[in-house]
Formats: structure tokens, C-alpha cells, sequence
């Protein structure tokens, strides 16, 4: 038996194998939930490459769960190191207490990042993340006697999760319209999709380097010595795949450093291997001062993010009384020793098998799959693809928005692949364990499904 056939079947697999008994009380995130309901899609088992549903059907997972699960479903030892740090010790506190898993991995996950990316903070997800980094960022140049450097700058188009703090840096519409008014002192630069200039590019695309000079305009508009910290995805995965132009991520640098601003990059999604290096940060060659991850830290097993400071940003914090608490921030489950034993487990199969490089090994071929799909409907406009992303747009039916690119996400599911969709455009991600017939037998099935619609 493969490893693909030993999904449990249904009913197998213990609780939650089965379709529910009823869907009412679960208010599910981020979806249409009555539509749902009327026709469920449920997963019920995982494992390596693919998920099985309540019916039986396997599904290949195109997606890494939600850009998440990078070493692949159920490995043993990610599962056994959990199960046995459940039984060791389920919880400790960590304000003004410690157990020594999280030291251990933040000294693993400092080796992996590049210098001075030398200190890490726990948190439980991407959007804490993304609040902790902005509020580090204004308290750093509070501490430096700056505390009039409050202002944050991010991006069109950006998704930095839920959180008040990553919806006002953000910028898609929908997820910020509904929530008041959000952060003050908040600005945003342009995004970098030209689909006009740059449709179909393989890899970066060649324009729109000069879309960095956005932040010297906003700069002179606030006065440097107002702003705090500038925010970008490397690479934006949540709003359709949006890449940088060559050179643009290092402008942002040389702005910032001239204004003596802070530079996060929000590597929630393309942190651990995603673009073929352990961050982005590394394969782009652009340092930022602080970089917030999650997702692929545990390979989605137990919720864990981080945020990765940079030696100075640190040291500002360490200058007062050593009994004085360093940064009045911290949550109950920063550094949860379940999350601890799943990331140093995750980060051995990932050295092991070296997946946090594979990407580069599979880059051209991924791509030579994935445009080969522009000949699938004439509702294509543009593909896009870096490491091992890639993004089908498709046009909007007239009236109706991301009605095509619901049915991709419907029909795809029920043909036996798992993919994403943000409106009309279909998002590819799988887990950094895919092999070439993976990638043959997703794009021939999306290939399939494209054309019907
Ligand atoms: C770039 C980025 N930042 C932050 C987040 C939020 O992460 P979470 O859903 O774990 O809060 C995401 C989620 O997709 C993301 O893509």
C-alpha cells in the first residue's frame, strides 16, 4: 500500500470523520456560510500529499491546507513529537517563567534566518504576528526617545490578517470596510499587479520597479520623523499572488534606512521554503528589521507564529533596570511547548529532506505547468508564478465577481484537487513534499475544470 491509500477511509478515522450531524452552531471564517452548508465540503483525513473527505473521495491538497502545512499532512515525526510532548507537559507559562522548548527553537530559528535577525517573539497565529511587529516598531522609537514615530505605512492589496492592527496596514476592501475606522496615522502605497504591463510574466515581473517611489512621496507627505515602520508581503499571497518588480524590495530598504524607518516583511506565507530559500528575505537579498511568520513554522500542525527582530531593534529594549519588564506585550501561549516540539520536529524534516530549497529544484517545472494552462480558457488573463506559487486569473463574469472562480474552487473540489481562490483568481501552493506527478496530475485536473467555465 502507498502511502497515498493509507488514508483512513471514512468512519475510520475516529471523531470527525463523518459529515456533522448539524452544521448550525460553527460560524465559519471567511466563508459564505449558508451557501456552504446547502453543499459541504469536508475534510475528514490527511496525509503526505492529499486530504480524504467524509465521502471517501481523495483530494490532492494544491494548496498546503491554507499555505500551511509545508512538510505535507501527518508526518510521524512532527505526530509523534506532539503526542509525546501532550503527555510530558502540556502547558507553561511563560511571563516571568520559562520551560526550555522555546529556547530551544528560537536559537533553531535564529539559525535559519539571515543576520541580524538574531531574536524571536511567540505568538499563535500570523495576524498576532503582524500586531506585535507594529507594536514593537512604535515602541522601539518610543524607547530611542523618537515617541513621535508612530505612523505605519503598508500597502494596497496587502493581507496581514484580522487583527485591528494588520486589517489598518492592510488593504483589501472587504476585509477592512465593515470595522471602523482602524488605526490612525496609517498610509498606503500602491500595489505592484499590472497585469496591463505584465501579464503572463514568468516569475518577477519586469515592470514596475518605479511603485517604490510611493513610499519617498508618502514619506515627504507625513515627514519622516513621523513614521514608525513600513509593512509589505514579499511576496502577497492572500490577494491573488502579487510579486515584486526586480529591485523594488530593495528600494523600500534604501528609503527606509534613509529615514531611519523600520522594514517589516510579513513572510506568513512565503516564510519556510515557500520561494525556494528558508524567507524571502534571502532569495530577494533584502534584509528587513523584522519578519513575521506563522503558517509553515509547525507546517500548520498546532497554531504558532513568530516574529523575528533584528539585533538593534532588541537592544533598545534591554537599556532600562534589569528588573523592569523589557516589553509589556506577550500572549498566554507564546512559546506553548505543543507548538514548540511540532516546529522543532518541523524544522528537522525540513533539514532532513530539504525542503526549505526544494522549491528552487521545481520552479521551472511548476512554471512550465502552470502556463501551459493559458490555452485551457479564453477567460484567462493573466498566470503568475515564484517558487512554488502560482496564480491563474481569470476574467470576472460581467456582473457577477468571482462567481468563475467560485465554480473553479467547487469543480476542482469535487474532481479531487484542493485549490484557493481570492475573486477570479486561483492560488497554487502545495506542500513543499510534491513531486512531479503531483504537479502533472494538479494542473491537468485544474486544466479540466478550467475549461468548463
Ligand atoms: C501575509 C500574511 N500575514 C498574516 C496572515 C494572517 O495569519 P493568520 O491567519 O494565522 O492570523 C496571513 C494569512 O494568510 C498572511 O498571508
Amino acid at each position: 500500500m502507498s502511502r497515498d491509500d493509507a488514508i483512513p477511509a471514512p468512519g475510520q478515522a475516529g471523531p470527525g470523520s463523518t459529515a456533522p450531524a448539524s452544521m448550525d452552531a460553527f460560524w465559519m471564517p471567511f466563508t459564505a456560510n449558508r451557501q456552504f452548508r446547502r453543499s459541504p465540503r469536508l475534510l475528514a483525513a490527511a496525509e503526505g500529499m492529499y486530504y480524504r473527505d467524509v465521502e471517501g473521495r481523495q483530494i490532492l491538497d494544491g494548496t498546503a491546507g491554507l499555505w500551511c502545512c509545508n512538510a505535507g499532512h501527518a508526518r510521524p515525526r512532527i505526530v509523534e513529537a506532539i503526542a509525546r510532548q501532550a503527555a510530558t507537559m502540556d502547558f507553561a507559562p511563560h511571563f516571568q517563567m520559562g520551560s526550555p522548548l522555546p529556547f530551544e527553537l528560537a536559537g533553531r530559528l535564529k539559525e535559519l534566518a539571515p543576520r541580524p535577525l538574531d531574536h524571536v517573539f511567540f505568538t499563535n497565529s500570523g495576524s498576532e504576528s503582524v500586531d506585535t511587529a507594529l507594536k514593537i516598531a512604535i515602541a522601539w522609537h518610543r524607547a530611542r526617545g523618537e515617541g513621535q514615530r508612530t505612523k505605519l505605512i503598508g500597502r494596497e492589496k496587502a493581507y496581514h490578517g484580522v487583527g485591528f492592527g494588520g486589517i489598518s496596514v492592510g488593504g483589501l476592501p472587504n476585509n477592512r470596510k465593515w470595522f471602523g475606522p482602524g488605526l490612525p496615522g496609517v498610509d498606503h502605497m500602491r500595489h505592484t499587479l499590472d497585469i496591463g504591463r505584465n501579464a503572463f510574466s514568468r516569475g518577477l515581473p519586469a515592470h514596475g520597479v518605479e511603485l517604490a517611489e510611493d513610499l519617498e512621496r508618502l514619506v515627504q507627505l507625513h515627514d519622516p520623523s513621523t513614521i514608525a515602520a513600513v509593512i509589505v508581503e514579499p511576496i502577497s499571497g492572500s490577494a491573488g499572488v502579487i510579486l515584486p518588480p526586480p529591485g523594488y524590495l530593495k528600494r523600500l530598504r534604501e528609503i527606509c534606512d534613509r529615514y531611519g524607518i523600520l522594514l517589516i516583511f510579513d513572510e506568513v506565507i512565503t516564510g519556510f521554503g515557500r520561494v525556494g530559500a528558508p524567507f524571502a528575505a534571502q532569495r530577494f537579498g533584502v534584509i528587513p528589521d523584522m519578519m513575521t511568520v506563522a503558517k509553515g513554522l509547525t507546517s500548520g500542525c498546532v497554531p504558532m507564529g513568530a516574529v523575528f527582530v533584528s539585533d538593534r531593534v532588541h537592544e533598545a529594549f534591554m537599556q532600562g533596570p534589569e528588573g523592569a519588564i523589557d516589553l509589556f506585550h506577550g500572549y498566554t501561549y507564546s512559546g506553548h511547548p505543543l507548538a514548540c516540539a511540532a516546529a522543532l520536529a518541523t524544522l528537522d524534516v525540513y533539514a532532513e529532506e530539504g525542503l526549505l530549497t526544494r522549491a528552487l529544484e521545481l520552479e521551472d517545472y511548476w512554471a512550465d505547468g502552470l502556463h501551459a494552462l493559458r490555452s485551457a480558457s479564453p477567460h484567462i488573463i493573466d498566470i503568475r508564478n515564484y517558487g512554488l506559487i502560482g496564480a491563474v486569473e481569470l476574467a470576472p463574469r460581467e456582473g457577477a465577481p468571482g462567481a468563475r472562480g467560485y465554480q473553479v474552487l467547487e469543480q476542482a473540489f469535487r474532481r479531487g484537487l484542493l485549490v484557493r481562490t481570492t475573486g477570479d483568481t486561483i492560488a497554487l501552493s502545495p506542500p513543499l513534499i510534491v513531486e512531479r506527478r503531483h504537479i502533472d496530475d494538479m494542473f491537468s485536473m485544474l486544466g479540466e475544470v478550467l475549461a468548463t467555465v
